[in-house]
């Protein structure tokens, strides 16, 4: 087995810095602590994220690698470390959702909780000067953001993915409201890339979304100040690995 090793640090974002290896091909990703929200306008500490996030993404990766879905991951180097292989970025946040919420609910006027009839698809420009707008398919074209194959491939995995998640987190009796993927260009291909975590998905106790108070388990209680947020993480955490 190959023996990677910490390079120069190549890029620190809002919550893991990434460093390069000897091989060209992989880089490593460390997951901080550190939370935001907002566009970074909102700034916090969730003690033990990172090693959560970490091991979480990882989990469901290899699980989603296996079930034929292509991902960054390689190798789990530690608690808060991990070799994934080093992806260009698809400017392009890809957003699947299956009850509304969030800024769906908000943009549409929907009530959070509402089961929509079909999961959708919607993506953001990734641009934290212009607050992730959101972007279409045509957009994304224009500005040579991605080509139609290569939308057609991030739609066609997406899809996947939440079949996938929805079933994996059913045993949890957890319900998977909507989340975020990012893709990445790898040798020509486009792969699953970034990390699925409570920081990137909603999460609901199960049976809560269809009530006026539904229960979150991700990101949202430190977006909204709910309280319990490590608690929340830890839950999801222990669902994850009880199941194993
Ligand atoms: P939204 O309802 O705020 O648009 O969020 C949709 C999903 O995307 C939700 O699961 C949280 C996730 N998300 C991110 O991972 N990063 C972000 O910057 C935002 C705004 C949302
Ligand atoms: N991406 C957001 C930020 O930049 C965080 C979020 O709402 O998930 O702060």
């Amino acid at each position: 087995m190959e023996k990677f090793e910490k390079k120069q640090q190549l890029y620190e974002g809002k919550a893991k810095k990434v460093f390069a290896t000897e091989n060209p091909d992989y880089v490593i990703v460390s997951y901080k602590d550190d939370a935001t929200a907002f566009n970074g306008q909102k700034k916090g500490t969730i003690v033990g994220k990172g090693v959560i996030n970490n091991k979480m993404s990882n989990m469901l990766m290899a699980m989603l690698e296996k079930k034929g879905v292509p991902t960054h991951f390689v190798e789990q180097l530690s608690d808060r470390e991990t070799v994934v292989k080093k992806v260009q970025i698809v400017p392009l946040e890809v957003i699947i959702r299956n009850v509304a919420a969030g800024s769906f609910s908000k943009r549409y006027g929907v009530k959070e909780g509402t089961k929509l009839s079909i999961p959708t698809i919607e993506f953001s420009y990734k641009c934290d000067e212009l607050d992730d707008p959101l972007i279409n398919d045509y957009h994304a074209l224009a500005l040579n953001l991605a080509t139609e194959q290569e939308i057609a491939r991030i739609k066609e995995l997406a899809f996947k993915v939440n079949d996938l998640l929805i079933e994996f987190f059913k045993h949890l009796n957890i319900d998977l409201i909507d989340f975020k993927l990012e893709f990445g260009r790898f040798h020509g291909e486009v792969i699953l890339a970034d990390e699925i975590s409570p920081d990137t998905c909603r999460f609901w106790e199960a049976g809560s979304w269809d009530t006026e108070k539904h229960v979150s388990l991700d990101k949202d209680r430190f977006r909204r100040d709910l309280g319990g947020v490590e608690d929340a993480y830890n839950e999801v955490f222990k669902r994850l690995t009880e199941g194993e």
